[in-house]
């Protein structure tokens, strides 16, 4: 177990928080991987093979893309970059998902999002395989999800449930209170939170922008996850002591002050909430390094053929 160092407010209140640690848990995890990847490799000959399909140059999905190349790697997974200027059509995007989907030697597929205006993210989501869908957003994926059958998890709730799963964190019977209803992590962050499973069992609530006084809902908050893309949203009067706070955010902002020329900033007011909850994710560092293991451990669960015969 890693315990941080004690974090002081403004009112210099010392307290028993616990840091999630991202970096900590995803490396074990990634020791893991890379041992079940060395078996598949040792009995088949071949690696267990994700594709990305990035189109155009969004700074925050080249970086996101890169990251995921380079983890793969890390672990003895092959990993393919497909790429495409932004105006490319929806048509050539389609075959080229058909292609992948047909190619034997490729486990999972995932096209980096956004895409540009005048493609369907829908369209290109539905034409990947299910079956190599490693990103659990295909509509098979969320339903076979919702019904507690096997089926790939989105990966930013899926590495949320694996820290929650690490720290032993109790999830029953708690209330949940989810912010942001995405479809690539508050919507399928809340229907796993509600699953008669471990983590799960929780009442849920989901808070999106039309959800009038969100602080009312917050402040009853036992684990209260944050997906909402917006710097400092949730401040410490807004949670109620205690709580396990799970900060998705990945605000970006220009910066002298890091060699990337970035900060990345969470959904959560870090420095003033810590010191009121009893768990939380730091940004960087936290549910970001998580999302790149739900995204392996689905790759790696596709080259095993866990989910899908
Ligand atoms: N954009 C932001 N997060 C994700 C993700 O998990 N998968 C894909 N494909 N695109 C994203």
């Amino acid at each position: 177990m890693y315990w941080a160092s004690p974090i002081t407010n403004h009112q210099s209140q010392i307290t028993n928080m616990q840091l999630l640690d991202g970096k900590y848990v995803s490396e074990k995890l990634k020791g893991e991987i890379a041992i079940e990847a060395a078996k598949i490799l040792k009995r088949t000959g071949r690696k267990p093979h994700l594709v990305a399909v990035l189109v155009g140059h969004d700074g925050g999905s080249e970086t996101y893309v890169a990251s995921k190349m380079r983890n793969c790697e890390a672990v003895g997974f092959k990993s393919s970059l497909v790429r495409y200027e932004s105006t490319v059509t929806e048509e050539e995007l389609l075959a080229k998902v058909i292609e992948l989907n047909a190619d034997a030697d490729i486990d999972g597929i995932i096209v980096q999002l956004p895409l540009p205006k005048h493609i369907d993210p829908d369209k290109v989501t539905e034409c990947i395989d299910y079956r190599k869908d490693v990103d659990g957003f295909h509509p098979i994926n969320l339903g076979r999800m919702q019904r507690n059958l096997p089926s790939f998890i989105p990966a930013t709730p899926y590495g949320i449930t694996l820290m929650l799963k690490e720290y032993n964190i109790e999830t029953s019977g708690k209330h949940c209170v989810v912010v942001g209803r995405s479809n690539i992590v508050g919507s399928p962050m809340s229907i796993l939170m509600a699953r008669n499973t471990y983590p799960g069992n929780c009442t849920v609530t989901l808070c999106h922008s039309r959800t009038p006084d969100i602080k009312s809902f917050t402040l009853d908050a036992d684990i209260l996850i944050v997906a909402i893309g917006k710097k400092n949203f949730i401040t410490a009067d807004m949670v109620k002591p205690g709580a396990v706070v799970i900060d998705v955010g990945m605000n970006r902002e220009v910066s002298t002050a890091t060699k990337s020329g970035f900060k990345l900033y969470g959904d959560v007011d870090f420095e003033n909430v810590a010191p009121i909850s009893s768990y939380i994710t730091p940004v960087p560092g936290g549910v970001g390094l998580m999302t790149i293991i739900g995204l392996l451990k689905n790759t790696l669960a596709s080259a095993n053929k866990e989910v899908y015969r």
